[in-house]
């Protein structure tokens, strides 16, 4: 597959660009910023949110699908989070269909149900099919992001994967991680599932490896051939108990859903 992946300069799109190629996929790269020093293969310095950028880079390479990365991992202002994940997001998908690409794989997050509490769920785990429960902008974006998937998926059939990452790391760091930990190799295997699935239309799962201690159910992620390999719980023994391990524990957002992140929206 020929496959444009945004944000390939970050952390995520580092492991994915290198994990795809490997595979035997093309990768289209793009990024705000140029690509890092030997970076061979075709490379696109543009922002997302730029619509007519965005339609340059389509009229120039033929894609078969896009993985949407770029944006900002965290919390700012609301503007900041709207445009960086559902204006960016719209600008591809106005573009995908412009162009008749049929598949879109988007970077969400845990945090459009962080604020969730992790108590009297069913048998602990927390499904797809509840109340999205963002727990700061950047979740609520994420939600909204999901929301003109589902759209597109609707009104052009485009096939649309919504994957609401939890941690991506090298290795669990805090006692959280032992259950929201996605390895980078787990990572690669749930981006080219969501890639190649057949017809998934716009589905939605959790994007975490098969930790011991997972809060988010794999099913929907193994319902399209998701099967990750790597489990956090060999760390377990390694991680210090913090006084914030309790609150970070209590909702499934960890430290987001915390007052610090309270502010305004404009
Ligand atoms: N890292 C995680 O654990 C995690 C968890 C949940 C969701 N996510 C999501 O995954 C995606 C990637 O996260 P990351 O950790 O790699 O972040 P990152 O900050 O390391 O990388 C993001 C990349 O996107 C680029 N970028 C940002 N805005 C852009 C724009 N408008 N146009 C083009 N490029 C732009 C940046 O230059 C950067 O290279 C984000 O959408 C993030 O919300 C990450």
């Amino acid at each position: 597959m020929r496959v444009l992946v945004t944000g390939a300069a970050g952390s995520i799109g580092r492991v994915v660009t290198v994990g795809l190629a490997d595979r035997g996929h093309e990768v289209v790269a793009l990024d705000l910023v140029p690509p890092p020093e030997g970076y061979q293969g075709a490379w696109h310095t543009a922002d997302c949110a730029d619509r007519d950028a965005v339609a340059a880079v389509f009229g120039a390479e033929q894609l078969d699908a896009v993985v949407h990365l770029a944006g900002v991992p965290g919390e700012e202002d609301l503007p900041t989070e709207i445009t960086s994940h559902v204006i960016t997001t719209a600008a591809l998908l106005d573009a995908m269909v412009a162009h008749g690409v049929g598949r879109i794989v988007y970077a969400s997050s845990n945090h459009a149900v962080g604020r969730t509490p992790r108590a009297g769920l069913d048998d602990g785990l927390l499904t797809t099919d509840v109340r999205p429960r963002p727990d700061t902008f950047y979740g609520t974006a994420k939600v909204a992001a999901e929301g003109l998937l589902s759209l597109y998926a609707d009104r052009y059939a485009v096939d649309a994967v919504a994957c609401r990452i939890g941690s991506f790391l090298e290795e669990p760091q805090v006692r959280r991680n032992l259950a929201t930990w996605l390895s980078h190799d787990d990572c690669v295997r749930m981006v080219e599932a969501s890639l190649t699935a057949p017809a998934p239309g716009f589905h939605v799962l959790y994007g975490i490896s098969r930790n011991t201690r997972a809060w988010w159910d794999l099913e929907p992620g193994r319902a399209i051939g998701y099967d990750p390999q790597d489990d956090a719980e060999a760390w377990a023994d390694r991680l210090p108990d913090r006084p914030e391990d309790d609150v970070e524990n209590s909702v499934v957002g960890g430290p987001f859903p915390g007052e610090s992140f309270y502010r305004p929206a404009l």
